[in-house]
């Protein structure tokens, strides 16, 4: 089975990308669900159009990263995904899920990684950091989780260019578009790929 599920923590707008792919067919996969790190956001709204079930797990309502793996963990045993997708999710994952899905985890960052990643580079600071550096191209990248924020090693990555007159928010815009391309077929190699 090709089954996924998807974590997201903002507008989930790859999350759509995704659902919008298999929709159209042109990726073979099955959502098993959304986890989300908070209640009303707007993947959520998403995830209740298309039918999808949501469960929200908010890293705050446990103790600490153990607690709250646990609990990822027993949701995500009940939907046996082959393939874990981070789709805009801001919270660390911890590290008993991240072993525990080895290689079975990818997320998607708005910069050409290993520049403009780690800690501290998230939403619009990536984007300010790549111009402020005069950066000429900038774009996006899909990688393995492991347990260091935007280290893990990368699967694909797509170039766009840096404009003159580019602000932060006309920069994500353009890499945004690209992302929604590029998670989809990332997803549909790799569950292509595999013998699940
Ligand atoms: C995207 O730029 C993604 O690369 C980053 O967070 C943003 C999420 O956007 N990880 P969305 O929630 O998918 O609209």
């Amino acid at each position: 089975m090709n089954t996924i599920v998807v974590f997201a923590s903002g507008s989930g707008s790859n999350f759509q990308a995704i659902i919008d792919a298999i929709e159209n067919e042109t990726l073979d996969a099955q959502i098993a669900g959304l986890i989300s790190s908070k209640k009303q956001i707007q993947a959520i709204q998403r995830a209740k159009k298309s039918g999808i079930p949501v469960r929200v797990i908010n890293p705050s309502d446990y103790r600490n990263p153990e607690e709250f793996g646990i609990a990822l963990l027993r949701q995500l045993h009940l939907w046996n995904p082959f393939l874990i997708v981070l789709a805009g999710y801001t919270v660390k994952v911890p590290d008993q899920v991240i072993s525990e899905y080895r290689n079975q985890i990818i997320n998607i960052h708005p910069s050409l990684l290993p520049k403009f990643g780690g800690r501290g580079y998230f939403g619009k600071k990536v984007h300010k950091a790549v111009l402020e550096a005069g950066e000429k191209i900038s774009g996006c990248s899909v990688h393995f989780v492991d347990e260091n924020y935007d280290e893990g090693p990368i699967i694909a990555q797509r170039q766009v260019p840096v404009l003159e007159e580019d602000t932060p928010d006309s920069l994500a815009e353009r890499i945004l578009d690209e992302e929604h391309k590029l998670l989809p077929e990332v997803i549909a190699r790799l569950l292509s790929e595999s013998d699940n």
